[in-house]
């Protein structure tokens, strides 16, 4: 099958990949291509087959398997996005109670605090501007996963330049990643000897199975580097998605404003539309995989586009229309199978905080740049924007 190339027009692709999926859709639910970095690898851009794909045991999270002699495994890989069954059904037991829809309503009052302490900040502004990415989309959820780990004091700035990196590179080599591994050391290390803590972190160094199985300092590398990025990455772009989504969309905005119990429909919406994750994370063909008309060869990456998906006439009908009432019909901006997004409960109260509490504080919310201005983050995996101008 000839390969499909998606670089030639990177920075256009980046800025609105919706009409490039449209016209892959159209031709097949999987499709060869060249990413805009510049790998080749299967992508599935129907719904229906990137629902199966997700849930499918042939496809395997577990680089290892076919990874070339004489690999080396970086620490942070240890975790349960990058594994299979059995070690992902252990890694993922150790911290899923701590994520539960119920736990995570308790952390309500608090991520309401932040929230108001933050936009409290930004409105004290005295021209009435701010980049909204720096004064709420990052700071909140870096704020709730720091405090939820127990690193309160962790160097937010400095982590979020390598976080960044290693989720949207600009070079691509492992840098980034190789120096989150080691200041998570350091972190884990002081976490050891300070005083134990009521925390999770504390928790996952204690962490014993029942069986007397422990995690090893890799996974428990892995496990903080999974939490510390996908715990913010991923909501910051909820949010400024959010806001950037509505603003562009003025009555789809008054009629959240006009009733705010529209706001949990409001963010499933936005999750479907723009969703913060483009694509889902690699997957490898254990053995041949028929996708559509397309056999997958054993051992070929593959991704699946949850940004496509989202978008398939077939099953949202006028897809690319933005509308917060829209009967709810589920979406894969979270993953599906056993790789569900985790944090998902927290995703939510975060974004639905975040949003509500802005709009409710700035009647008079606007852009403050072109749309055409704004830097999108590079690659497929991560969809939004670096900055975001705002006025009030
Ligand atoms: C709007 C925000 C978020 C979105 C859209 C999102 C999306 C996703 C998606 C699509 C996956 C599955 C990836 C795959 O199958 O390749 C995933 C997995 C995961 N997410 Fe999220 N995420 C968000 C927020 C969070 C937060 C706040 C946390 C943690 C506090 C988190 C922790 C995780 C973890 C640990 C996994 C791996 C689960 C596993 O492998 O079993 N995510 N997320």
């Amino acid at each position: 099958m000839p390969v499909i190339d998606l670089s030639e027009h990177a920075e256009q692709f980046n800025a609105d990949p919706y009409p490039v999926y449209a016209k892959l859709r159209a031709a097949g639910p999987a499709h060869l291509v060249r990413t805009p970095a510049g790998g080749d690898v299967w992508l599935i851009v129907g719904h229906e087959e990137a629902r199966s794909a997700l849930g499918d045991p042939r496809l395997s999270k577990d680089w290892r398997a076919i990874a070339e002699e004489g690999y080396v495994e970086l620490p942070v890989s240890a975790n349960m996005l990058e594994t299979d069954p059995p070690q992902h059904t252990r890694l993922r037991k150790l911290v899923a109670r701590e994520f539960t829809p119920r736990r995570i309503e308790a952390l309500r009052p608090r991520v309401q605090e932040i929230t108001d302490q933050l936009v409290t900040t930004m409105l004290a502004a005295p021209d009435r501007t701010a980049d909204l990415v720096d004064s709420l989309a990052f700071p909140l959820p870096m704020t709730v996963i720091c405090e939820l780990l127990g690193v309160p004091d962790l160097d937010q700035e400095a982590f979020r330049v390598l976080s960044n990196e290693a989720v949207a590179p600009t070079v691509n080599d492992n840098t980034a990643v190789r120096e989150i591994g080691k200041y998570l050391v350091g972190l884990i290390e002081d976490k050891r000897c300070t005083r134990p803590a009521d925390d999770l972190l504390s928790a996952l160094i204690r962490a014993r199975h029942d069986d007397g199985d422990q995690l090893s300092q890799d996974e428990l590398i892995g496990m903080a580097f999974l939490l510390l990025v996908a715990g913010h990455e991923t909501t910051v772009n909820l949010i400024s998605n959010g806001v950037r989504v509505l603003l562009g969309h003025p009555d789809q905005l008054a009629a959240l404003r006009a009733d705010f119990t529209l706001i949990d429909a409001a963010i499933e919406e936005l999750l479907r539309y723009e969703g913060p994750v483009g694509t889902a994370t690699y997957r490898f063909a254990r053995e041949p995989v028929l996708v559509g008309d397309a056999l997958i060869p054993a051992g070929a990456p593959v991704l699946v586009a949850l940004a496509s998906a989202g978008r398939d006439p077939d099953r949202y009908p006028d897809p690319d229309r933005f509308d917060i009432r829209r009967p709810p019909q589920g979406h894969l901006a979270f993953g599906h199978g056993i790789h569900f997004c985790l944090g998902a409960p927290l995703a939510r109260l975060e974004g639905a905080t975040a949003l509500r509490t802005l709009l409710e504080r700035t009647p008079d919310l606007q852009l403050a740049a072109e749309p055409a201005q704004l830097e999108w983050l590079p690659g497929m995996l991560i969809r939004g924007v670096r900055h975001l101008p705002v006025r009030w």
